[in-house]
């Protein structure tokens, strides 16, 4: 494939484990880029908040957003923020998981929640939904709506829409 599938959306919307089995179904390759920038740091992407601190993350994604924009053949499974580093093409799905705050924070786990440095804080991590939602929505090409559906009916939509 010419070009690269790539999953926004916020914490807890699946963008993880949608990519794999969406890798495996397209047999593209797979690019984790939370899971990539803690290679490269050799930190956890909490510690890399606490000993680097938010600006340093947003740096290593911003270098890793260019580096995608010579890549092909990749499905993107993106962190929560990655969005914002992303420039339009003509070339790449975006696919925005779309879900309410409410479903998105009862599916993340106690320890899903302490692993995400942003979510330490119930109402801020609303705030920040909030005032991401319609940027995921303006960065997006294609729009699925997640709740209450399995892994295969999200992957077969996407499937049918790219
Ligand atoms: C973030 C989401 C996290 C991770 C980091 C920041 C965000 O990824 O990149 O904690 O800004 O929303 P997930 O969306 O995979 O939880």
């Amino acid at each position: 494939m010419n070009k690269n599938i790539i999953l926004i959306g916020f914490m807890g919307s699946g963008k993880s484990t949608l990519a794999r089995a969406l890798s495996k179904k397209l047999n593209l390759k797979l690019l984790d880029t939370d899971a990539l920038i803690k290679e490269r740091c050799g930190l956890s992407v909490k510690e890399i908040f606490k000993q680097k601190g938010e600006e340093f993350f947003r740096n290593e994604e911003k270098k890793l957003a260019l580096e995608l924009e010579n890549m092909r053949g990749f499905v993107v499974s993106t962190g929560g923020g990655f969005y914002q580093f992303l420039r339009a093409n003509d070339r790449d799905s975006v696919i925005y998981l779309r879900a309410d705050f409410e479903f998105l924070k009862n599916r993340l786990s106690k320890k899903g929640l302490t692993k995400r440095p942003l979510f330490k804080d119930e109402e801020a991590a609303r705030s920040l939904f909030n005032a991401r939602l319609a940027e995921y929505e303006k960065k997006a090409t294609h729009i699925i709506d997640i709740k209450n559906k399995s892994v295969l009916q999200i992957v077969s939509e996407i499937k049918k829409r790219i």
